[in-house]
């Protein structure tokens, strides 16, 4: 099973590379089941029903949500009606929405659930490590893999949720930070991990938004709008393969596209230099034995 995870669309650009490109990049790489965190899809605040329905369009099989859920005040009315959406798991149960979703394709179930994170986040949210036992208990009998959104600030409570789930679901990604890190790795008991999956949308600006008036606020201290940024879009997302029979994940890495110049580019080019020198050596070495060996056999 491939899965390929989606971080946080952000307004208008982010909706608009995931139609131009999702469709190919989805053909392309085998994608069984793509899940997207969609809770910046509405420039930047949160989703609504109509663009829930244009990333499902655009060839996206889930949205996962964050604490940006209620920005939209229509979205209360309308989360109930959109399939193949979940609320986090861990707001209160008061809360509209559903807590999980089931996916059928190419013979298998994948189930996607998100919990919020509590360390540094304002949102109100029960225990996300009793929830997410509680979640895996629910979801894993109806799947055949079990997928975890969790959607949080800091990098020690990300890590944590993945020792906890390790050896019963099979991926925990982070979300909310907008920023991708470069940690993809599989857990002892075969759970795949990625701190956070990053952003889509545009990246000149800072996490999505224009980018003077937010070092602005951080000169001088003083409120302002933060809106939207334009520029430079780029999809960030992960790839997953998990084996089914084994309920192991057997395959994590980051995909960002276009891509950044980046260290693969980088040490594909130092590797091409070595065997270049080594190849150089190996010549010298060869043309300075030669008159040796036609000595010995004169
Ligand atoms: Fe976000
Ligand atoms: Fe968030």
């Amino acid at each position: 099973m491939r899965v390929f995870f989606i971080g946080d669309i952000v307004g208008k650009p982010g909706r608009k590379i995931l139609t131009e490109n999702l469709p190919s990049i989805r053909e392309r790489l085998g994608v069984d089941f793509v899940i997207a965190n969609g809770e910046n899809s509405a420039g930047g605040n949160g989703i609504t029903k109509n663009m829930a329905e244009e990333l499902y369009r655009a060839g996206i099989d889930v949205i996962t949500l964050g604490d940006h859920i209620w920005d939209q005040r229509c979205f209360e009315g309308e989360i109930a009606s959109i399939d193949r959406l979940c609320r986090p798991a861990n707001v209160p149960h008061s809360n509209p929405g559903r807590d999980f979703v089931v996916v059928e394709k190419n013979g298998m179930k994948l189930g996607v659930f998100s919990l919020l994170g509590q360390t540094l986040m304002k949102i109100k949210s029960d225990c996300p490590f009793a929830a997410a036992s509680r979640m895996y208990d629910k979801v894993a009998p109806l799947c055949d893999a079990v997928f975890l959104d969790f959607h949080a600030e800091t990098t020690s409570e990300k890590v944590s949720m993945a020792w906890h789930l390790d050896g019963r679901a099979q991926a925990v990604v982070g979300t909310h930070t907008h920023i991708p890190t470069n940690d993809a790795r599989i857990f002892p008991k075969g759970l795949a991990f990625l701190s956070d999956a990053g952003m889509t949308g545009p990246w000149h600006s800072c996490l999505g938004r224009k980018w003077e008036p937010i070092l602005q606020k951080f000169i001088d201290g003083r409120p302002r709008p933060f809106v939207m940024a334009e520029g430079d879009d780029r999809i960030c997302a992960v790839i997953i393969d998990i084996d089914t029979e084994k309920k192991r994940a057997v395959f994590v890495e980051p995909f960002i596209y276009p891509p950044f110049p980046n260290s693969a580019e980088l040490w594909q080019k130092a590797k091409e230099a070595e065997a270049a020198e080594r190849a150089a050596k190996e010549a010298a070495k060869a043309a300075a034995e030669a008159p040796a060996n036609d000595a010995e056999q004169k």
